[in-house]
């Protein structure tokens, strides 16, 4: 197997820790043969404060001709309003019609949890997003601009097709993984118009599928419940905004933000993995970044590229390194970035 793939590490700790995904990945490529040629781009804040442009037509084209894009995150407070992040990151996405954001949160370990009962419960929660749409689309402005008569818009599109093809998705997907429930999350109460069209949506795509039951619910309904009882789903489909918030506490809730890798997906056409997490200003710089979001989409990207025993391996890998391996802070633990990703890298080469 031979497989190109774009790497991006960004901003912040996003560098820090796609060092370690690479590790992995390299390690994984080596032990199973692999042919893999990792592409290197350096863009983010310091190349577009330079240059005054976050991406060229030829790297986007450069990205786009890759089999799968792996990114670490974007955001530097010395970009104001981030200008950097959306031409990248927002730029793929909607660039290259990457309509899935799939979100998975899978306890690994009760320790990890926040919340009392999750030894009993096990959590293991799949979030499809959508990803071209919604408040998303930078529709609106801001108008009488620091007057009092300021007006700010932002509006929220969705269509029908693109409601459609991320139910289709999450339908599919229930279905293929023989799980039982698919929950529509929306807020048809406040927002009756984009809620009434999901909802149309949502019962006619699922009615051509058997075997998995279907419910909706308000996203506010779903945020509390993710906290009582997020045993009780396992997959939800939802619009871009209430995805991106759903999946940041979806992943505390099986243990942090730092773990929690993603997948933005054109399916047969394109690809970008990044992990659920930012730049983390805070932290940056510290060596403590959590680096296992990273390296599980350096599995997520192996399994893309038609490496399936290498992102198993990988995957084995991350979870021995939680059971037994190095744990950075936000675990509970007090090694480094390089710690855990060298540890993980090694599990790779030598096996369990
Ligand atoms: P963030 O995800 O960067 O950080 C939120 C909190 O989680 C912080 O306390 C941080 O220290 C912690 N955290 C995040 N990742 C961690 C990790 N791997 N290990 C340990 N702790 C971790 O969110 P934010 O602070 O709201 O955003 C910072 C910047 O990142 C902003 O510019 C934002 O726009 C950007 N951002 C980018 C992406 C992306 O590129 N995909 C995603 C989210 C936020
Ligand atoms: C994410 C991030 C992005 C989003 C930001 C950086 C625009 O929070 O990938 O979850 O909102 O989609
Ligand atoms: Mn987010």
């Amino acid at each position: 197997m031979s497989a190109r793939i774009a790497v991006v590490p960004g901003d912040g700790i996003g560098l820090e820790v796609t060092r370690e995904a690479v590790r992995v990945l390299e390690a994984a490529s080596a032990r199973f043969g692999l042919e893999l040629s990792l592409t290197h781009f350096d863009l983010g804040a310091d190349l577009y404060l330079e240059r005054g442009e976050a991406i060229t037509d030829a790297e986007f084209e450069a990205l786009a001709g890759h089999d799968a894009i792996l990114l670490g995150a974007l955001g530097d407070a010395r970009v104001p309003g981030n200008e950097h992040m959306r031409e990248i990151l927002l730029g793929l996405r909607f660039g290259l019609d990457l309509y899935i954001n799939y979100r998975p949160s899978r306890l690994l370990d009760p320790s990890l949890s926040p919340l009392r009962g999750a030894d009993e419960n096990p959590i293991d929660l799949h979030i499809f997003r959508e990803n071209t749409e919604g408040i998303y689309s930078g529709i609106g402005g801001r108008h009488r601009v620091g007057t009092p008569d300021e007006v700010a818009i932002q509006e929220d599109l969705n269509t029908r097709r693109g409601v459609e093809r991320i139910v289709r998705a999450a339908c599919e997907f229930t279905r293929d993984r023989g799980l039982s429930r698919l929950t529509m999350v929306d807020k048809a109460n406040a927002m009756p118009a984009v809620g009434g069209l999901w909802r149309d949506v949502f019962a006619e795509v699922s009615a051509g599928f058997d075997g998995f039951e279907t419910d909706v619910m308000f996203v506010d309904a779903m945020a509390m419940d993710l906290v009582r009882r997020p045993e009780q789903y396992q997959v939800l489909v939802t619009g871009n905004l209430f995805g991106d918030i759903l999946s940041d506490l979806a992943a505390q809730v099986v243990g942090g933000l730092g773990a929690a890798a993603s997948a933005n997906i054109n399916p047969g056409l394109h690809a970008l993995f990044e992990p659920v997490h930012g730049s983390a200003p805070d932290i940056a710089g510290t060596g403590s970044a959590n680096p296992l979001g990273a390296i599980a989409c350096g599995a997520l990207v192996l399994n893309h590229v038609g490496g399936a025993d290498a992102a198993t391996a990988v995957q084995e890998a991350l979870e021995a390194s939680v059971a037994e391996g190095p744990r950075t802070p936000d675990m509970g633990g007090a090694d480094a970035t390089e710690a855990v990703g060298a540890w993980i890298a090694n599990r790779v080469t030598h096996g369990p």
